[in-house]
């Protein structure tokens, strides 16, 4: 088959990353016969140096026009100072509602191999963690109403956090599913104490599995205990639903959990299969440009949108395989260097995946 493949690179270490994502495609089409075209296009950073807009019209058409999206990071200290509409992020949280992704699949899996990256006790991980976060990506605070204004002669800011039924059941939908191929158990995560938002996603999901999931098991965890017991005992959860930003600040502490963020990957998709493939990690500007970001995590990322937009499940199997290989040969990027294994470069980890796909 033939696959069109948007690539936004972006800002930092993302043209690195998605390099090496793009060598590991390359050689997986020549195993599997399959060919890919690579389309770069701007967003981010970039996109308001070159354009004055972190998400150019012309971006967005030709994500449209691909078959899948492969991203790298956006975002640097150089555009921090924008205001909130101007900065990289709503780029990428514009490309994310332009595609219609709403959902956002985040696996935080432990590598045997990385057993000694994890900054747990031994007997905590060694049994192996594998959470997937399943997180809302185009609803809630990250795109409700907000703005400023004078209370009282002084400055103030406000943020919404707003769910329908129809949000929060699109996704329960996708958890659900997912769910009942694993373990049939599902974890949601709200702050119903509190948020009436969260008081409609807990009935809301409730209600949905038991309609269509009788067999499922649904259980509610407070997103404060939630923090807690992802560092207590990671091993307890498998699927995990949660809202846009509890999804976001949850992802990052169950990736640190399994030893790298640079480790972990995430696919969006919506109603369709095209989806936007990125690692969950950030731009890392202080090691941009100098070949040692770890390009494993945008890797994977290539390797979800094969098994997840494109159905090549084998060849999902072949990348995943040809990371534990290397691994297990004790190559490392700086970010997962431990004692007694070798350092290797970024282009050196993408390259020794590449070799390692047969
Ligand atoms: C992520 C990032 C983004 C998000 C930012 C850069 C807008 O933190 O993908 O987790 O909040 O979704
Ligand atoms: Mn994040």
């Amino acid at each position: 088959m033939h696959y069109d493949i948007a690539v936004l690179a972006g800002d930092g270490i993302g043209p690195e990353i998605t390099d090496g994502a793009i060598a590991v495609l390359i050689k997986i089409g020549e195993v599997y016969g399959h060919t890919f075209d690579f389309h770069p296009y701007l967003m981010g950073g970039c996109a308001i140096d070159a354009c004055g807009t972190p998400l150019p019209e012309e971006t967005v058409k030709g994500c449209l026009a691909s078959d899948s999206v492969l991203l790298g990071a956006v975002g640097g200290p150089k555009w921090d100072t924008l205001p909130g509409d101007k900065r990289p992020e709503k780029g990428l949280l514009g490309i994310r509602k332009a595609l219609g992704l709403y959902s956002n699949i985040r696996p935080a899996k432990l590598w045997s191999a990385l057993a000694d990256a994890s900054p747990l006790k031994r007997e905590l991980v060694e049994n192996g963690i594998e959470i997937i976060i399943v997180r809302e990506l185009i609803g809630g605070i990250y795109f409700g109403e907000r703005g400023r204004k004078t209370i009282d002669g002084e400055e103030a800011a406000w943020d919404t956090e707003q769910y329908s039924v129809h949000e929060i059941e699109r996704i329960a939908r996708i958890a659900c599913e997912l769910a009942m191929k694993r373990t049939k158990v599902l974890t949601s995560v709200d702050k119903a104490n509190v948020l009436e938002s969260s008081r409609l996603w807990r009935k809301t999901v409730h209600e949905y599995a038991a309609k269509h999931y009788p067999e499922l098991t649904v259980n509610d965890v407070l997103v404060d205990n939630m923090a807690m017991q992802i560092v207590k005992n990671p091993a307890q959860f498998d699927v995990v639903v949660t809202s846009n930003i509890f999804g976001d600040i949850l992802s990052d502490e169950a990736a640190q959990v399994t030893g790298s963020i640079g480790m972990l990957a995430s696919s969006s998709l919506g109603d369709t299969t095209l989806g936007l493939y990125e690692p969950i990690h950030g731009s890392a500007p202080d090691i941009a440009g100098k070949d040692v970001a770890n390009p494993i995590a945008t890797i994977l990322a290539a390797a979800m949108m094969l098994r997840d937009s494109f159905g090549l499940t084998e060849e999902y199997a072949a990348i995943e395989r040809a990371v534990q290989a290397v691994l297990d040969k004790g190559f490392r990027t700086a970010d997962i260097l431990s004692e007694g294994t070798q350092k290797v470069s970024c282009s050196q980890m993408a390259e020794l995946i590449v070799e390692a796909i047969s």
